[in-house]
């Protein structure tokens, strides 16, 4: 089906260059970095491939007809083979990506010592999901928000990275590398984005059963987006606007799902799960598992457990058909 096979690396090449989430595909100054690189040693692989390719093919011709099955041991150089092109040259080449491996991360301080402001932002990783803790300006001014990062576009913002649990890794690869969130150790990454956008990431630490689910985006915004975003979450939570809404407003507090959740201006106080005080603002649900709407907020407030097996956040069988839409109604209202 697929004639010209020789196509298929530059095709690979090209999509990987073209799809989100690809460090292939740069849109901060640091991941241009690290994407040249990556550009780079992805071109010297190439190189020493074809070189390979056009030495087995000499070699093949070479003994084209001749009955000799192979070559004795040593025939004057064939151990000189060994040593220039076995070990000298693949020593040069990997202390060369090495070096500028060094080189490129020399420009990334990662250890909160090595920066003197205080960061913007921290990170914290939970099995399996990411808390947000904004902390610019005054006490007043901090809130707490969870799965999907808000940034100004053009700014640089640095980020704590903390673990609650087990060690996570962030890695939004079209703004940066990877750089882990270590239980007891304070980690800091600084990322900036060139566009507005929204950038995909993924935990890359294997932290358990639903690592691959543990999903986060970055939206950086102009500016000025970015401030209105801000003034928004630092209100508390919409009231209901109808009755439907107030019943599903007092049966979150009244329920299980206060006791995990906070949704700020309620009694919902809970700290184990995200906070859902602006829960509709988001895009996603469940890590960036689901998208944010009345079908998925459902099923995952009473199968959380069949949609990602192992989670936190047990299956609600407690609430009947008026009680579920009540309490979705409610949580739509949260902007
Ligand atoms: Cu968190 Cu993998």
């Amino acid at each position: 089906m697929f004639r010209k096979r020789w196509l298929a690396l530059p095709i690979f090449l090209v999509l990987t260059g073209c799809v989100r989430q690809s460090s292939l595909n740069p849109h901060g100054p640091a991941a241009r970095e690290i994407g040249t690189l990556e550009w780079w040693i992805l071109a010297v692989f190439c190189l020493v491939t074809v070189v390979m390719w056009i030495l087995i093919a000499l070699l093949v011709l070479s003994r084209r007809g001749s009955l000799e099955e192979h070559a004795p041991v040593d025939t004057g150089g064939g151990q000189k083979w060994i040593v220039v092109g076995g070990f000298a040259i693949p020593v040069l080449i990997l202390a060369g990506v090495f070096m500028s491996g060094l080189d490129v991360l020399a420009d990334f301080p990662m250890h909160d010592g090595a920066m003197l402001m205080p960061a913007q932002m921290r990170l914290v990783g939970h099995q399996w999901w990411w808390e947000i803790y904004y902390l610019e300006g005054p006490l007043q001014h901090h809130f707490i928000t969870a799965n999907e990062i808000h940034i100004p576009a053009g700014q640089p913002v640095d980020i704590d990275l903390a673990s609650y649990d087990v060690i996570h890794s962030f890695w939004v690869p079209e703004l940066h590398g990877k750089v882990d969130l270590v239980p007891g150790v304070r980690n800091r990454i600084r990322i900036e984005a060139e566009q507005p956008g929204t950038y995909r990431g993924q935990c890359a630490e294997y932290c358990g059963e639903e690592h691959a689910r543990m999903i986060l985006l970055v939206v950086a915004q102009m500016p000025e987006n970015y401030q209105r975003w801000v003034t928004n979450q630092l209100q508390d939570a919409a009231v209901p606007a109808n009755p439907q809404q107030a019943e599903g407003q007092q049966l979150f507090q009244t329920r299980a799902c206060s006791l995990c959740h906070t949704i700020r201006g309620t009694l919902a106080q809970g700290r184990v799960g995200p906070d859902l005080t602006h829960l509709a603002s988001r895009k996603k649900i469940a890590a960036n598992l689901l998208d944010n709407d009345t079908a998925n907020l459902s099923a995952w407030a009473t199968h959380a457990q069949a949609l990602k097996p192992g989670v936190l956040m047990p299956n609600l069988s407690e609430f009947d058909g008026e009680q579920l839409r009540a309490l979705v109604a409610y949580l739509q209202n949260l902007r």
